[in-house]
């Protein structure tokens, strides 16, 4: 609903001065291009509106609350007090895209109260930065209100431009779709619901899930998301294709009326918008991880950012199983991925890994299937007590191939699979990540594939943010570090908790391997970067070689060339890079290899060089103690020219490059491997054409 128009607050805007009721409270970013509003209705509703650079992008949008315990906080407020503050920091990342993050806004906090008998009290809190907004709810210690049962935020977002939008479906459960490019008008969430794919599977509204990234006619960029979501629930975005307005949904439970518990006081999220001139721009915005409180945890140095590889693609191509026993009927969570009896976690196949990575400078092997229960572990009910997080298989010597490992430099990966059975695995965490810490292991990948235990949970609910955001602080006492699969979205708090390495959060590679719909399209990626990417750290496990893998699955193939594949590891961000493929896929392709190898894992600096959201996109990053650049491009469908100017490098310095590159004839489908790879010096000054197959990419190494 809207209040005013943008006319009338404008009219507001004027009369603040002489009005002593209906004020409009102003704060804009340092450099005065984004300006929020505030304001009350003559009921006392509140609202608030974005204008960037003149053009208002959010009208006068309404705010409040709806619970099952006590009345709505809707109307009749009142301003009781405002205070404005300016802040401007620098911090570091202990890991990350880049080492030095400015944190400068300016805060414009309102303190509300009710004019009606309860005189419950409400604040608000919005950090204006240069690109983009932040605002939160604040509920104060207060004598009528101590418990708050949310069932609705009422949060809206008015928008009034038709913006081209890439979204997936509001899905209580999973992120695992596929990005739709639709008009704002045009999105249709229901249509999604039944993909045969998805283990798990819930959407109620017409909603969207964040990050939700937006295009303006005039090339204004938006994107849509929330920051440090801490014991609540999350926020999907309910879109009204009529008015092109958004409007808060909060996931709920089967469980409860209520969808967020909470005791007074407490703050929500922050709602995040992401406002920027151009596609760029967004990925280089820290506004996400700015919002999260600063480093909770001291130091966590024990984690060292790496590329990894795995005892995991050869599971998904049916080469070899999880599980160690002879079921040859093992139902899993797809029609792709079933054992054969080849239990693929044996001490000499990992051994085999660790020697592998041992030679390509890639530290870390994970290793899926080493514990028991994967015999019976997904597609029936009843699945708590099945996985055990400290038992190995016969045939897997942990100790032994963790000995080996430190022997040649190369860590063992952890895996937790939990099969969404939180219970078991709540009452597990110390003993597990005890066995971690005794063994010197540091990095965990979690998985919550299947419908959430206890019943009627949902992966986005606010018993399971919990559950997430517990185990990475459990964690944190072990010196463990976590990349989850199946998670809730980041929200940044990799800065507060520095061991919250990663998450899965999308449709990533193992798609591929097993869907029935064609696998993710060469779209996919060019969408990711802009929407997902913003989010945080993404294991989006690059790098397969082997495209047709046509010995495994004739039906399944990676849709992209190898020249995007290599590119991934630039472009993608994580402290955590696996080389997915098979060793022997990689052994037989040394050349493109060398460029794995290579490539750092952990930045000083990041630059997004061009990019057109779901077309293409070419970061360049500086590798942290080294100094040295990589470079990363990639392309949707089309083929494409992309100039390169290297102006970002170092004065004075000559850096030698190899440049990996799509061949004349590369293209996803019909000739996927087809790679050139040349070597020449590069400086500050050098300039350089590529040319990107269908599906395609490139990446460069330049080293000092
Ligand atoms: C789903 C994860 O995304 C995948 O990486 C993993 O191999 C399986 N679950 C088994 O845990
Ligand atoms: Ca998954």
């Amino acid at each position: 609903m809207k209040y005013f128009s943008m006319f009338l607050l404008t009219i507001l805007l004027s009369a603040c001065q002489t009005e002593e009721k209906q004020e409009v409270y102003k704060v804009s970013s340092p450099n005065k291009e984004i300006e929020v509003g505030f304001g009350l209705s003559k009921s006392g509703e509140a609202y608030y509106s974005v204008v960037f650079n003149k053009k208002v992008i959010v009208d006068t949008s309404s705010l409040g609350f709806d619970f099952t315990n006590t009345k709505s906080f809707s109307d009749s407020l009142m301003v009781v007090n405002t205070e404005t503050k300016s802040f401007n920091e620098t911090w570091q990342m202990p890991w990350g895209e880049q080492l030095d993050v400015i944190n400068h806004y300016n805060e414009l906090k309102i303190q509300l109260k009710e004019t009606s008998s309860l005189k419950r009290k409400m604040n608000l809190i919005f950090k204006v930065y240069d690109d983009g907004i932040g605002f939160r709810y604040e509920f104060p210690e207060q004598e009528n209100f101590k418990e708050a049962l949310i069932s609705e935020e009422n949060t809206e977002f008015n928008l009034n431009e038709d913006y081209k939008t890439f979204w997936i479906p509001g899905d209580w459960d999973i992120y695992e779709h596929l990005y739709n490019t639709t008009k704002l008008s045009q999105v249709d969430a229901i249509s999604k619901r039944n993909h045969p794919n998805l283990a798990q599977t819930h959407i109620p509204n017409n909603a969207v899930n964040t990050p939700v990234t937006m295009v303006g006619s005039d090339g204004i960029h938006l994107s849509f998301h929330e920051a440090a979501l801490v014991d609540f629930s999350g926020m999907t975005l309910q879109v009204d294709t009529e008015n092109l307005d958004l409007k808060s949904v909060l996931v709920g439970s089967e469980n409860t009326e209520y969808k967020v518990k909470k005791i007074v006081p407490f703050e929500t999220p922050w709602r995040t918008i992401q406002i920027t001139k151009d596609a760029p721009s967004l990925i280089e915005s820290r506004l996400i991880v700015n919002l999260n409180e600063p480093n909770k945890i001291g130091d966590v140095s024990w984690f060292t950012p790496m590329k990894y590889t795995g005892v995991w693609w050869e599971m998904h191509l049916g080469k070899s199983s999880w599980d160690y026993g002879m079921t040859q009927d093992m139902s899993t969570w797809t029609e792709g991925g079933k054992s054969n009896g080849t239990h693929g976690a044996t001490t000499a196949n990992v051994k085999n890994y660790i020697d592998f990575s041992a030679k390509n400078n890639i530290g870390g092997v994970l290793v899926e299937g080493w514990n028991t229960g994967w015999e019976h572990w997904i597609g029936f009910e009843d699945r708590e007590g099945v996985f055990d997080f400290v038992t190995p298989y016969p045939d897997y010597d942990i100790e032994e191939v963790v000995r080996y490992g430190k022997e040649k430099g190369v860590q063992v990966i952890m895996h937790h699979e939990t099969s969404a059975a939180t219970e078991t695995y709540t009452k597990q965490q110390d003993t597990a990540y005890a066995l971690m810490q005794s063994l010197g292991m540091h990095a965990v990948k979690t998985g919550y594939v299947g419908k959430i235990l206890p019943k009627g949970e949902y992966h986005h609910g606010q018993y399971m943010v919990n559950h997430y955001n517990n185990a990475v602080i459990k964690a944190a006492g072990y010196q463990v570090a976590i990349n989850a699969h199946e998670p809730i979205k980041a929200t940044g708090l990799r800065r507060t908790y520095p061991n919250t390495i990663s998450r899965e959060g999308l449709r990533g590679q193992e798609f591929n391997a097993w869907a029935t719909d064609g696998g993710n399209p060469p779209e996919h990626l060019p969408i990711v970067a802009f929407t997902r990417m913003l989010a945080g750290p993404i294991d989006y496990t690059p790098g397969i070689f082997d495209i047709k893998f046509d010995d495994y699955k004739k039906d399944n193939q990676v849709n992209t060339t190898l020249g995007q594949q290599l590119a991934l590891y630039v472009v993608i961000y994580s402290p955590v890079q696996m080389a997915a493929d098979l060793v022997e896929h990689y052994e037989s392709r040394p050349d493109a290899l060398q460029f794995i190898k290579d490539v750092g894992v952990d930045w000083e600096a990041t630059d997004v060089l061009d990019g057109a959201v779901g077309d293409f996109v070419v970061i360049a990053r500086k590798e942290r103690q080294t100094g040295n650049w990589f470079v990363g491009g990639i392309t949707d469908e089309n083929s494409r020219t992309i100039d390169l100017d290297f102006s970002f490098l170092e004065e004075g310095v000559t850096y030698k490059a190899s440049i990996y590159k799509d061949g004349k004839d590369a293209h996803w489908d019909t000739n996927p491997t087809s790679l050139e790879i040349e070597h020449m010096e590069i400086t500050k000054d050098s300039k350089m054409t590529l040319e990107l197959a269908e599906g395609g990419g490139f990446a460069i190494s330049l080293m000092k």
